[in-house]
């Protein structure tokens, strides 16, 4: 069917340099280093043509798929996260809103008085916030039918025996986390579920689970990306914001509840949220953003020659790049556009690991291209160096003549920037230049240690000799370069 033009958003350049935040079915889904669909959507709008093939090779959570796509683009995705596999396929098979919330009303039918019967307090009432202090439960929260107000009740042995009552429970779909030693993400190899989730929690979790198990491909794909996009929240991760306020001249501690944020840090004081209604909240969230988007099916292929074979459709995969690109035909791709690790940025695999377990796939951690501070796992600069250089070089011989090459990327330190000296001693490949984006400044999961970079740049390459005429728009850019960024003095 013919594509109505009014469907497809159109953007300019302004709009790259100050992007929107992520809104509807892009906010749905926290991941680590998203990129702004607005520079996605510009470089397909102005560098492609209908049936090019556009691929990127470290598709993260996949925006660029249902962008290309549904402006009847090809493409390949590529990941090593079965996460980010995961959630793409669901960008590109989304379920209606109708037969979405069906699903959740019948979960919700089905079990979650069973789950709120491990909330029920000495009251009566359902709890839907506890509050600990390491092992000793201090508050719990209800939250009352009509009013909005919570009242805060002192937990009693009754409450607590309820709570023990699941000490032995034997966690049923939850797939054993494979977690290794790193101080910067406060994970320790020796670390399991039971450290992250109350044994509550996990028993609350393999509920639904076995019920979301029951449905069709594309419907469970939703639930499950549901939970786990919930499952922070679910956790004992979740810190107690405490703040002295001042109301009504009384000092008053008002305590808040905050949110899980990248990492593993159990705080000393935290909450334990009930877990459905963490999935209620996060599946009412999905339902409206379900209802805002068009809901499109694309033809996917399961394997690459028939994409190579056909005018339509895309193709995606979890797999190493190194190894999938190998397979991708020379002179065949007209736009790269791909933001891959950016050194010891984020290590992706060790973060998402709480989330594959839980839609029990398993990630390959060896063939991750990043530096990682777990020792065990010997991701070092070299390592990171030569697969980032090898990357660039398959990039090279699959780019189209008069493709567009666009690297997201920005490290702290030189050394990681070394894979790019590889441009210089092309023969045929050439750097056109590059400027920031500064969105990763807002985002507090982007980078937010101390030193952390306030831009990414957008680096852009092709073939040497190709004319490709709008890309001379660039140099209006502020902040534009035209020499390779070689080091982090001059970065910031
Ligand atoms: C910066 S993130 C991409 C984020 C993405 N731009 C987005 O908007 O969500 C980099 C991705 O590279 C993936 N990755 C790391 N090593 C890989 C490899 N060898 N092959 C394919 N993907 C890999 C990680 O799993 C991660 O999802």
């Amino acid at each position: 069917m013919q594509k109505m033009l009014f469907d497809i958003e159109q953007k300019t350049i302004n709009d790259i340099l100050n992007p929107n935040t992520y809104r509807g079915i892009y906010s749905f889904h926290k991941y680590w280093g998203k990129k702004p669909p607005e520079s996605i959507i510009y470089f397909i709008q102005n560098y492609t043509s209908e049936s090019d093939i556009i691929l990127d090779p470290f598709l993260g959570s996949g925006f660029i798929s249902n962008e290309s796509l549904k402006r009847n683009r090809r493409f390949i995705g590529i990941d090593l996260n079965p996460f980010s596999i995961e959630h793409t396929k669901f960008l590109l098979d989304m379920p209606s809103p109708v037969e979405y919330w069906q699903a959740i009303k019948e979960i919700k039918s089905e079990i979650k008085d069973l789950i709120y019967s491990s909330y029920r307090l000495e009251s009566g009432n359902i709890g839907s916030h506890y509050l600990w202090n390491n092992n000793t439960l201090l508050q719990v929260w209800v939250k009352p039918e009509n009013g909005r107000t919570r009242i805060e009740i002192k937990p009693t042995d009754f409450d607590i025996q309820i709570y023990n009552a699941f000490d032995n429970y034997k966690i049923k779909y939850i797939r054993k986390p494979q977690f290794f030693t790193n101080s910067r993400i406060n994970s320790k190899s020796s670390m399991s579920l039971s450290d992250l989730f109350t044994r509550r929690a996990l028993r609350n979790i393999d509920l639904l689970i076995a019920k979301i198990k029951q449905y069709p491909e594309s419907l469970q794909r939703a639930l499950y990306l549901t939970l786990t996009s919930a499952s922070g929240q679910m956790s004992s991760m979740v810190f107690a914001i405490t703040k002295r306020g001042k109301t009504k001249n009384e000092i008053s501690e008002k305590i808040e509840v905050g949110s899980w944020v990248i990492g593993f840090w159990r705080p000393e004081l935290h909450f334990e949220i009930n877990v459905w209604n963490c999935f209620e909240n996060k599946a009412k969230k999905l339902y409206n953003a379900l209802q805002n988007t068009n809901k499109e099916k694309y033809i996917i292929y399961n394997d690459l020659p028939e994409l190579f074979n056909s005018n339509t459709g895309g193709y995606v995969t979890n797999n190493n790049c190194l190894i999938t690109m190998k397979n991708i035909p020379n002179n065949s791709i007209q736009l790269i556009c791909t933001d891959p690790p950016h050194s010891d940025r984020i290590p992706y695999l060790e973060l998402s690991e709480m989330w594959n377990s839980i839609l029990n796939k398993k990630a390959s951690f060896e063939e991750e291209i990043v530096v990682s501070n777990a020792k065990e796992r010997k991701k070092e600069k070299m390592n990171y160096i030569n697969d980032m250089s090898k990357f660039i070089r398959e990039s090279e011989r699959i780019l189209k003549k008069e493709g567009v090459f666009l690297l997201y990327f920005n490290a702290r330190d030189k050394e990681s920037w070394k894979f790019m000296e590889i441009i210089k001693t092309s023969s045929d490949l050439e750097f056109f230049g590059a400027f920031p984006v500064e969105y990763s400044a807002n985002s507090v999961v982007q980078d937010n240690r101390k030193g952390g970079m306030k831009t990414d740049y957008i680096l852009i390459m092709k073939h040497k000799g190709s004319c490709i005429l709008n890309l001379y728009d660039f140099d209006r850019i502020p902040g534009w370069i035209s020499v390779l960024p070689k080091s982090s003095e001059n970065m910031f």
